[in-house]
């Protein structure tokens, strides 16, 4: 779509590639990047033949983090004022889900995003670190309270203490991602998995997303009522009566969204 200078944004089907596209800085996340990232995730969230999203970078870099010469002459009243990354919000109130596919460096900022993600696919390149210490700042788009919630506390502050890289693997065994798959399969792989979950009803996708991360704000007891009124909810979808009849039927489902 001609009107995005710093992403391509494509459709395949019910599925929307969205590609971080700054080469000449290793797709570090500027002002624009956020701004046009904000408007391709609403037009996929608002089109209801979009069903699944797949936000990734390039071979060698997903993100290599917010962009450092553009806060660089940045002072906190700068900062605080215009309240500097408060878009990316925006981004994770995305309802429909989101699959992060990225190879080569996830840093900073990059990392940050990838962990907006429903979940992420990750090449066997990739590298995930929050280096933000080194420039005398620390995360400041979520990583600080994702990475924690993902690997747990101790590789966490280790990460963000010492700005180490993890690698793909490390990754897994850590939980941070939820699959490696050889880099030259990245893209198709995951545009596979979005297919998959596109097939799925939309109702169905959203109400499981609502659940699973309802899990990281509310305690146990909560979050399992809130689990089980979506779950009467989607008794109240033709998608459901679909979904079981075509079971007892032995074909596939057709579902509609409704
Ligand atoms: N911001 C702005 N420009 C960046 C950038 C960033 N985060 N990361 C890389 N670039 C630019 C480089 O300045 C360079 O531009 P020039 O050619 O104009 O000099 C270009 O991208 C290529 O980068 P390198 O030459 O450094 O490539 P490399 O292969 O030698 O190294 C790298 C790769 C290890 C990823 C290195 O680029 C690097 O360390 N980048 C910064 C990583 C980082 O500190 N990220 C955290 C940013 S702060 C943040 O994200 C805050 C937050 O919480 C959100």
């Amino acid at each position: 779509m001609a009107d995005y200078e710093t992403i391509l944004v494509e459709r395949r089907d019910a599925v929307t590639l969205v590609r971080l596209n700054r080469p000449q800085a290793l797709n570090a996340l500027n002002s624009q990047v956020l701004g046009e990232l904000i408007r391709a995730f609403a037009a996929y969230d608002a089109d209801p033949a979009q069903r699944c999203l797949v936000l990734t970078g390039s071979e060698k870099a997903f993100a290599a983090g917010a962009d450092i010469k553009e806060m660089e002459a940045k002072v906190f009243a700068d900062m605080y004022g215009e309240n500097y990354f408060k878009g990316w919000e925006q981004v994770t109130a995305t309802r429909k889900p989101w699959i992060a596919a990225v190879a080569g460096y996830a840093l900073g900022g990059g990392c940050e995003v990838a962990m907006m993600a429903d979940f992420i696919l990750a090449a066997d390149t990739a590298r995930f670190g929050q280096p933000e210490i080194k420039l005398g700042v620390m995360p400041g788009m979520g990583g600080s309270q994702r990475l924690a919630a993902a690997v747990g506390k101790a590789k966490a502050m280790e990460m963000c203490l010492t700005g180490r890289m993890i690698g793909a693997e490390e990754a897994e065994r850590a939980g941070l991602v939820a699959r490696v798959v050889p880099a030259a399969a990245l893209v198709d792989e995951a545009l596979k998995t979005a297919a998959a979950i596109a097939a799925m009803p939309p109702l169905a996708a959203i109400a499981n997303k609502e659940a699973v991360n309802a899990a990281f704000e509310l305690p146990l007891a909560p979050g399992i009522n809130f689990e089980r009124r979506l779950f009467h909810g989607l008794f109240g979808t033709e998608d459901q009566k679909e979904g079981m009849a075509a079971f007892v039927e032995k074909r596939a489902g057709n579902f509609t969204g409704r």
